[in-house]
Parts: structure tokens; C-alpha cells; sequence
């Protein structure tokens, strides 16, 4: 069913078709063409990142990283309840018993403050969240993973670009993943990153996503033939695709303050209807810069927040929940998860509502989804 005003709609910046053809001319459409190198250098320039491979999703990217930490049947894996699947089922995949983290009521992040006791000697990874791209408190996670000797992934999924106390997010734990589908600020449909902050992981990752062989280092010229050294998948995606990327990623300035002023209208235009009927709106600590990925409301119970998508959909306008606690999944339930583990995770699952949001929208579309909520009277 498609929506006048949709929740999302991919949008394009200009050179993302030529980049494409390009490509297909080039000869090289396959992976790690030109393009894939371009993206490469671009972020881990950008981001000052060591090592930054592209995969064919966020996904993969969180597979690799179980691989990369060699985690094996019975490691635990601690995540935050409020997570996407895969967040979790990359490390299931590998045997890990995934620990589920409550997140904390004001950014929906993973909550630091609980976090130390969730660790045992099994502890191999924790995995933060920066849930709507706002960072989590990676000053306590780091220091508290160091402590205990634990790896840290950040899923940034949604966090592109953003900061924590002025430096980028994906660039504090052993390594960080992003996602490159439709919904998220830059894409090409579908695709993803690794970020190897921690260099040993480097020469492994290329391996593993090259199939296990060591393809890289022979075109490198550092050995004379290639051949199966290790585990590994085939985790690189198109060069077409790399090209549609490079073309999001180069307009990074301008993607971001379209996304900007889409946030700032819906803050500035739900502020006070927020407050006069207690609906909590997106908390951005002040240490944090936030990546612009997403515009939530926490309503006050499930009935008001069903009614209110109802009362949008009569509008014409697509607004849409987000994770179901993870513990309480069928899959959470068989790692025993269990009502009242994860009290927080519980609670704003069922109250969170996002609201259309793309580069693109426009400012007659957004005023209109504006005046839709503060007509709404669905409160009881
Ligand atoms: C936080 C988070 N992590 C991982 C993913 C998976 O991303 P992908 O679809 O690129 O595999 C998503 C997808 O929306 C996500 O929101």
C-alpha cells in the first residue's frame, strides 16, 4: 500500500546514474572496483578510520565482526533489548548467548549504568546502539569493556556522521557497522560498511569477506598466487552499487542539512503540543551531535500511539513503530528471556511512534503531517 506522504522514500542526489554507468562502462561491475575504493578512502578519511570495507548490508558487516572476534558456541554477547535483529543474530549465528541490556528512558540507548553487572567471564562483546544516531555513553562502555578485557562493536547503523563529545561515532569500539539500505541518511538500496578501528582485525577482515582467500594481499602483489587461507563468505557488494553510494556519500553536506531541517521542523512545530500532552520527543544530550536519521514520539500508552497511525492513515500519511523487545521475541524467549527483564525496553516499545522522514520531504508535506498529530484527539 503506498501513502501520499510515505514514511520514507529513498531520494537521489544528482550523479548517483552517471556513477552507475560508469561503472557498467569501466568493465569492473563486480566488487571492489573503483568505485568500492573511492567509498573506502572517503570514509576513512572522513571519519579518520583506519580500515573501512563495504558489505552488501549492515548485516554482513555484524557477521564479519563475529567472525573477526572468533566468538564461539557459549560466548556471551551482551546487546541492548532495543535493538534491531541482526544487532543480535549475527552473534547467534556464530553459537553466542546473546545478554540483553535494558536501554535507558531518555535516549533509548543502552544504559551504562547497568551494564557492568550484565558481564561474567563469558562476556566477549558488547554491542551499543546509537539508537536515531544519537551516541550512546561511550565514555563509561569503553571504559568498562577495557576493565573486563570485553570487544566493543557499535552498531551505527543509524549514526553516520554523528559525534560524542566532538568525535565520530564508529570510530570508539574494536570495530563499528553501518547500514546502507533505503531508510538510512546515505544508501544504495541496500549495503553496508565495516569500520576496523583496531588494526590486528585489518588483514583478516579482508580475508573473510573476500571468501576466506587472501585475494587482497595477491593483488596487492604481496604474495604471487590466491588461495583459501581461512573462514569467510563473500561479503563485497557490486561496484554499481559502490557508485550509487559514492555519489550519497560526496553529498554529504547537503544530505545532512536537508535532514537537518526536517528534524528542526518537527521539534520546533511538536514542542508544545509534546508538552501539553506529556508526549516525550527525541533527547539529544548536550555532549552529543546527532546524525539527523530519525523523528520519534513517545506517546503515553499503545492505545494512543495505535490510534494516532490509524488517525495519520486516514490523512494519507504513513507513520510506523520501530524494535519489539528482543527478549520477548520467540527467539529471546528460547535464550529465556522473560516479562519484566527488560522494564524500559517494555515500556517505550509500545509507545514509540516514528514520523515520515526522508532528504526530500517537503515543507508543505510536513507542515501537513504537523497539523494531522496536533488534530489528533484519540487520547483515551
Ligand atoms: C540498528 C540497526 N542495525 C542493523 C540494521 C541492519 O541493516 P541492514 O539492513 O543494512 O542489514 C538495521 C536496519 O535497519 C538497524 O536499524
Amino acid at each position: 500500500m503506498t501513502y501520499r506522504i510515505p514514511f520514507n522514500r529513498p531520494c537521489l542526489t544528482g550523479s548517483e546514474m552517471t556513477f552507475i554507468g560508469q561503472a557498467i562502462q569501466s568493465g569492473h561491475a563486480s566488487g571492489d572496483g573503483t568505485f568500492t575504493k573511492k567509498c573506502h578512502a572517503l570514509l576513512e578519511q572522513a571519519l579518520d578510520v583506519p580500515k573501512v570495507l563495504l558489505t552488501p548490508s549492515c548485516t554482513h558487516a555484524l557477521e564479519m565482526s563475529a567472525l573477526l572476534l572468533d566468538i564461539q558456541p557459549g560466548d556471551e554477547v551482551i546487546v541492548p533489548d532495543f535493538a534491531f535483529v541482526t544487532t543480535v543474530n549475527a552473534f547467534v549465528l556464530r553459537g553466542a548467548r546473546p545478554v540483553f541490556a535494558d536501554v535507558r528512558p531518555d535516549t533509548l540507548n543502552l544504559d551504562e549504568t547497568r551494564l557492568e553487572s550484565l558481564i561474567t567471564p563469558r562476556t566477549k562483546a558488547i554491542v551499543p546502539l546509537h539508537y536515531a544516531g544519537v551516541g550512546c555513553e561511550m565514555d563509561a562502555i569503553m571504559d568498562i569493556a577495557a576493565r573486563h578485557g570485553v570487544q566493543v562493536v557499535e552498531d551505527s547503523a543509524h549514526a553516520l556522521f554523528a559525534t560524542y563529545k566532538g568525535r565520530y561515532l564508529g570510530t570508539f569500539g574494536n570495530m563499528a557497522t553501518q547500514s546502507f539500505h533505503e531508510t538510512k541518511n546515505f544508501h544504495c538500496g541496500e549495503g553496508g560498511a565495516l569500520l576496523i578501528n583496531d588494526e590486528q582485525y585489518a588483514e583478516r577482515a579482508e580475508i573473510i569477506r573476500e571468501k576466506g582467500t587472501n585475494r587482497s594481499r595477491f593483488f596487492r602483489g604481496q604474495v604471487d598466487k590466491y588461495t583459501w587461507v581461512d573462514v569467510g563468505s563473500s561479503y563485497l557488494p557490486s561496484d554499481m552499487l559502490a557508485a550509487f553510494l559514492l555519489a550519497q556519500l560526496e553529498s554529504r553536506e547537503i544530505i545532512q542539512a536537508k535532514r537537518q531541517r526536517v528534524w528542526e521542523r518537527y521539534d520546533a512545530g511538536l514542542q508544545g503540543w509534546a508538552h501539553e500532552h506529556q508526549v516525550q520527543l527525541p533527547c539529544i544530550p548536550a555532549h552529543c551531535e546527532q546524525a539527523y536519521h530519525m523523528f520519534y514520539l513517545l506517546l503515553p500508552s499503545l492505545n494512543v500511539r495505535q490510534a494516532l497511525i490509524s488517525h495519520l492513515k486516514t490523512r494519507d500519511i504513513l507513520s510506523v513503530f520501530h524494535y519489539l523487545p528482543l527478549h520477548l521475541s520467540d527467539m529471546g524467549r528460547k535464550f529465556g528471556g522473560q516479562p519484566g527483564n527488560c522494564p524500559v525496553t517494555e515500556d517505550i516499545s509500545d509507545r514509540l511512534l516514528r514520523l515520515p522522514f526522508f532528504n526530500d520531504l517537503t515543507e508543505g508535506d510536513q507542515t501537513e503531517v504537523i497539523e494531522a498529530i496536533t488534530e489528533f484527539d484519540g487520547w483515551k
